[in-house]
């Protein structure tokens, strides 16, 4: 059986660092990994990225790498442009040259929130931040791309890396009382979780179990919540003691709008890799476990 050659760039960021640690698990054994990241291969350079697709050769790239720093992105739109947009349009012409399959993560956030049921895959988007408009510039290279495949996610945690959840449980310890916005709806992920799911949509392509180009997917756990919902569960499970008060997103303002509603529906990911998808809960249970 011929090795084939998965790039991962971003790979020091949460969700790529989670896809490091599953990809020396024998499961992916008959695949070798590149990691990247910006001190490697900064994908806004695009000299670099066409010289390291000439050099190794490349059958899935998995990009992990963005411009994630939501409220920064208000006051730097070119800067999260030139990440999430056209440094993706690159990827994506390298991996054209190459017929390489290429696997790109996206974001609730390009939705517009309005709708009261989860969305699906083909309803309408409509960002309002500039973080999600410049996510949406990225999925429209990938998808126009015949090998190409994006999965939206929402609301990614880890153990590592700047996200909700490290933030609530350092802040738990340092206060008595936090303020958490409960108009705010959606669904955590797990990054161990969509790295999973990354890695089994690649096999699934690279081993020709789907021979249909590529596509779109939502990916987060399941269950709903609001941030205020996920702080008290996360809050309760590790024994901080902290009391967590319910706030409307007015009362916290902040310089990105996002959405009140940006729940995923899932049932074409689950149809298409015949998965359970954990519930938020116990994820979060899973990932504290994995807690120093
Ligand atoms: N975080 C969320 O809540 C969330 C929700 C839904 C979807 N997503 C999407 O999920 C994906 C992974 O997110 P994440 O939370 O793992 O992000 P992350 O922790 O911020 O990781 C992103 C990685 O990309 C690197 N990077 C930034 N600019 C780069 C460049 N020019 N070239 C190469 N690498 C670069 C970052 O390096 P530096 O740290 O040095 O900048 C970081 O290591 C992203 O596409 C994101 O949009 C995230």
């Amino acid at each position: 059986m011929s090795v084939k050659n998965i790039l991962i760039t971003g790979s020091k960021g949460q969700l790529g660092y989670e896809l490091q640690g599953l990809s020396y698990t024998h499961t992916y054994r008959g695949y070798k990994f590149f990691y990247t990241d910006i001190d490697t291969l900064d994908i806004t350079n695009e000299d670099l990225v066409n010289k390291f697709f000439r050099e190794n050769h490349i059958d899935c790239l998995i990009n992990c790498a963005a411009y994630t720093a939501v409220d920064k992105a208000e006051s730097e739109p070119e800067a999260a442009l030139l990440v999430n947009g056209r440094a993706v349009e690159w990827l994506v012409s390298a991996c054209a040259r190459n017929s390489t399959l290429m696997v790109h993560v996206s974001t609730d956030y390009v939705f517009d929130g309005t709708t009261p049921v989860p969305y699906r895959e083909e309803d309408a988007v409509g960002p309002i931040s500039v973080y999600g408009k410049t996510k949406l510039e990225g999925e429209k290279a990938v998808l126009g791309y015949e090998h190409g495949i994006v999965v939206r996610s929402s609301w990614l945690y880890s153990t590592r890396g700047k996200n909700f959840f490290n933030t609530i449980l350092t802040m738990a310890l340092e206060k008595d009382q936090l303020n958490v916005v409960y108009d705010q709806v959606g669904t955590p992920t797990y990054a161990g979780d969509l790295a999973r799911v990354l890695l089994t949509l690649s096999d699934h392509f690279l081993s020709g179990k789907n021979k249909d180009g590529g596509g779109l997917f939502h990916y987060s756990n399941e269950g709903v919540c609001s941030w205020y919902d996920f702080a008290i569960e996360i809050v309760r499970l590790t024994g901080r003691q902290c009391r967590i008060s319910p706030i409307e997103t007015s009362q916290y303002p902040v310089p990105a709008r996002r959405p009140h509603f940006s729940v995923l529906n899932k049932t074409k990911i689950r149809s298409y890799l015949l998965i359970d998808i954990p519930h938020w809960k116990e994820s979060l249970i899973n990932c504290i476990g994995q807690l120093d």
